[in-house]
């Protein structure tokens, strides 16, 4: 998500590094940018929404003087991206300046307590908690690491924290939950970066923070912590060999395995939903008449499988609509009762905000899930949730279709709880399972990559496949279908199973390969005889079912098994995961570039 780089240096300037530093860190995206540094003891803070050279030149940032300094450029998931906003946020005395990458689960009850003992705060921001956090500790009388270490023990969530103070000038403090944060160590320096690329021209020697440890950065080294009871943690450096190229992608060969691969983590952040808005967001849905699911591409299968949801868990009919549709099918009808429920990565969609304004000018009310804050989607929602999935740079959506997903069955059952739709035994059983999810997902990329690189070879020449599921399996075959379609160029059908046989079924013959989504539930029994009919019209089976699944195993050629347990209402989220892996390594196979597939954007703005 953001980029975060700090520096103690013997020689020269902080700013310069720094900034050298946010640049190569340029490629995670960002919206805003800031810089602190400390020279003679004086903390100055300079920041403002942007880009790196035009805030650097605005604020005449290579102008501030000293030898250590942190720098951040930020990518919204609190507040829209503004001056005030952006990082480094101070406390109250202006003595300490603090950076942060994550999200801070329980900052509004934390602000609440700072703001009953007098603290004023300047932004919209999780972050702005943690410095007025540590001046609180402070004043208890305790070292700058005691109340660093303190208030670290009171946040919940990701972050990866730099901070800089007054109170100990020749210092860097950092800390790392979930978010990642990297020390470096030269002949001229100590460093700390959210990423590689940005250590690399000064050094190739890096410690890795962990989860739940801090550190004390100084001329003379790093001291690692525990944050959990202060402990000492011995750890040396490691040598890095990465070129500063696929040090950008961690060490990946494409951004789009990175972010195959970031799933967990996106995962566990889809999982922080800030709470009111979720609650308000639910709340229009419960009184609308009727509630659209718009949404084009990717986020269109979020929706179908979203639909799915509702129904299951809250009861509630939703209608998904392609955003190239929606006037044309319901402009005449909709009005001040209805919901239009957008949903837009990127939340500037062309098609999908056409169809916004069209439903704001018919009175409708419309709400946003998006993933980027600041959005045109976010400005013209009556409210909306991040997704928090971070940065996605490979033009084939794969980490924010499983977020939104995630964020659509938090909803759903939200929904269920203000409907009193289901059972507290019902709405816990699925609480818990939600929870499980991103290790569901690490399991599968970890036990199953190799499996569907296999699948992959085999398959490479194949010229066509068909993806069928049943239910909110559909949902899964027509992302997977769309995901090997737009990076391989391999052409297929996908089809919710059951209609396979009114139509599609007349293109099956010896050897086309049938990829099947088959999770345990409701549809299992259902899909045992879409796959029969296929085969016997001599398709190739391959089936991606639950572990131990004998009865689709003795009906398919190959399978992926997937963790068990999985409730069939979450299974998109983990069962797209091998679908989403097969198309890349087809793709790198073919010798084509998943990152950039042809004639596809990004962002789709124009009509
Ligand atoms: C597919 C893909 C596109 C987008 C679509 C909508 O991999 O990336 O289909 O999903 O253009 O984009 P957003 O979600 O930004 O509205």
């Amino acid at each position: 998500m953001c980029g975060i780089f700090g520096c103690i240096l013997r020689e020269g300037s902080a700013v310069k590094q720094i900034t050298e530093g946010l640049k190569r860190l340029e490629y995670r995206g960002y919206d805003s940018v800031g810089v602190a540094t400390i020279d003679h003891g004086e903390l100055e803070i300079r920041k403002d929404a942007g880009k790196i050279e035009d805030v650097v030149a605005r604020h005449r940032i290579l102008d501030m003087k000293g030898s250590i300094g942190i720098g951040h450029t930020r990518w919204a998931t609190h507040g829209a991206p503004t001056m005030v906003n952006a990082h480094p946020h101070a406390d109250g005395s202006r003595s300490i300046a603090l950076i942060h990458n994550g999200v801070i689960e329980n900052y509004m009850e934390l602000k609440e307590e700072l703001l009953e003992k007098g603290h004023e705060f300047k932004s919209r921001t999780d972050t702005e908690v943690m410095p007025h956090l540590i001046e609180e500790e402070l004043k208890t009388g305790v070292s700058l690491q005691g109340a660093f270490l303190r208030a670290l023990r009171r946040v919940r969530g990701s972050y990866a924290f730099v901070v800089l103070s007054t109170v100990e000038p020749d210092k860097i403090y950092c800390a790392r939950n979930e978010s990642p944060l990297v020390i470096g160590v030269s002949e001229n320096g100590v460093y700390c970066a959210s990423d590689v690329p940005a250590l690399l021209p000064y050094t190739n020697k890096v410690n890795y923070l962990r989860n739940g440890e801090m550190a004390v950065l100084t001329l003379n080294g790093y001291q690692i912590i525990k944050i959990s009871d202060g402990s000492t943690v011995e750890r040396g450096l490691t040598d890095i060999t990465w070129s500063p190229e696929s040090a950008e992608k961690l060490g990946y060969t494409h951004y789009m395995l990175k972010e195959i691969h970031e799933q967990p983590s996106s995962l566990r952040d889809a999982l922080r939903l800030q709470e009111r808005y979720l609650n308000l967001l639910t709340t229009f849905l419960d009184r609308g008449k009727e509630v659209f699911l718009l949404a084009a591409g990717t986020s269109y299968h979020s929706c179908i499988a979203g639909s799915y949801l509702f129904s299951r868990l809250a009861r509630l009919t939703t209608v998904p609509i392609i955003s190239s549709e929606f006037i044309e099918r319901y402009g005449s009808s909709v009005g001040i009762d209805s919901i239009v429920l957008a949903v837009s990565q990127s939340g500037e969609t062309y098609d999908t905000l056409k169809a916004v304004d069209y439903a704001r000018m018919r009175a409708s009310t419309v709400l946003g899930i998006t993933n980027t804050v600041g959005s045109t989607l976010t400005r013209v929602s009556r409210a909306y949730l991040i997704q928090q999935s971070g940065p996605e740079i490979g033009v084939a959506a794969t980490k924010t279709f499983t977020s939104q997903v995630l964020v659509l069955a938090q909803m759903a059952l939200k929904l269920a709880k203000l409907r009193g739709k289901l059972s507290q035994d019902e709405l816990d059983e699925f609480q818990e399972k939600l929870l499980r999810v991103p290790e569901w997902v690490e399991e599968t990329i970890n036990k199953q990559e190799e499996r569907v690189k296999e699948l992959a070879k085999t398959h490479m020449d194949d010229r066509f496949f068909v993806f069928l599921g049943r239910g909110i399996s559909s949902a899964t075959a027509l992302e997977g279908r769309l995901k090997l379609m737009e990076i391989t160029y391999v052409p297929s059908l996908a089809y919710p199973a059951g209609e396979s046989k009114h139509g599609p079924i007349s293109v099956v013959e010896d050897g086309v390969s049938c990829i099947f989504v088959c999770p345990q539930g409701d549809s299992h029994s259902h899909i045992l005889g879409s796959i029969m009919e296929m085969k016997a019209r001599g398709a190739k089976i391959i089936s991606i079912c639950e572990e131990g699944d004998e009865q689709v195993k003795k009906l398919s050629d190959e399978v992926v098994e997937m963790p068990r347990e999985i409730p069939e209402e979450l299974s998109p989220i983990v069962y797209v995961v091998p679908l989403q892996l097969l198309a890349y390594h087809m793709a790198v196979l073919k010798g084509l570039d998943p990152d950039k597939p042809r004639n596809l954007a990004k962002s789709v703005t124009v009509p």
